[in-house]
């Protein structure tokens, strides 16, 4: 595993990208309402990235189709934008990633359309709290496991499990780098953290049984065993001199 330690330029080139990605979930807010479908919200995402002179990264990424990742209610991630309705009551992850200037920026968030359970709720703020326990893990001479650990005793807290079939993952000068950011990992495990680095976070968080499977048609569509809810927040993360930048988190929502 080698971990890069990204220069000063590069950091500003990845900056930039971050918050592009970020600036286009807000923008995505306004299409995610009852009656649209989630290929109309790729179409908002693919034009918004491409009118601020970037790219979408995961447009053809290993074979891909679309420009985002919507993953609605039981499906923890990598959903396929499509001919799907959402409707009130759905909850929904976009996940966006840029490319600007040739640096990556990957973040995602959770949407709720109109009235959602207060069991949906509840998996939402505590996903969100899951992610900013892992941010606050993020400082230098800290090992990358306590991320995952904290994470997880917070999920396990509240009855929910962690999904350790996808990490996080180094981004920035490629969409997936090493490290892999484990959201399960043991207490003081891993590497120790360096200014520079630069990783995401983005733990996914499920209602019953933590285990994925992926759809045999799309070959893309992860979705939890037993259809129960995921949800998941992810910031793309700067290591500094004294602790963290969250170069994703422009507008501190959650
Ligand atoms: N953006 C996702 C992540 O957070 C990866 C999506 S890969 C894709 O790592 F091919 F499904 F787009
Ligand atoms: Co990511
Ligand atoms: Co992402």
């Amino acid at each position: 595993m080698s971990i890069k330690i990204k220069t000063a330029e590069q950091i500003e080139g990845i900056r930039k990208s971050s918050r592009l990605a970020a600036e286009a979930l807000k923008y995505l807010e306004q299409f995610v309402v009852a009656g649209n479908t989630t290929e109309l919200i790729n179409q908002k995402a693919h034009e918004f990235v491409k009118m601020h002179n970037a790219r979408p990264a995961s447009l053809n990424y290993h074979g891909f189709p679309k420009s985002i990742c919507t993953s609605p209610n039981e499906v923890i991630c990598h959903g396929i934008p499509g001919p799907y309705v959402l409707k009130d009551g759905d909850i929904l992850n976009i996940d966006v990633t840029t490319i600007l200037d040739k640096y990556f920026g990957d973040t995602c968030k959770m949407y709720a359309i109109g009235e959602i359970s207060s069991e949906a709720k509840k998996l939402i703020e505590v996903a969100g709290q899951c992610l900013r326990i892992g941010i606050e893990q993020c400082r230098p001479g800290n090992r990358l496991g306590n991320i995952g650990y904290y994470i997880n005793e917070h999920a396990q807290k509240h009855g929910y499990s962690v999904v350790y079939e996808f990490c996080g993952h180094g981004v920035g000068l490629k969409f997936h780098e090493d490290p892999e950011v484990s959201h399960i990992a043991e207490k003081d495990t891993g590497p120790r953290l360096r200014p520079g680095m630069i990783f995401t976070v983005e733990p996914m968080i499920n209602e019953g049984k933590s285990r994925a499977k992926i759809d045999k048609v799309d070959g893309w569509t992860a979705r939890t065993i037993d259809g129960k809810l995921s949800a998941q927040f992810e910031h793309t993360i700067l290591i500094t001199d004294t602790g963290n930048e969250a170069l994703t988190d422009v507008y501190h929502e959650f």
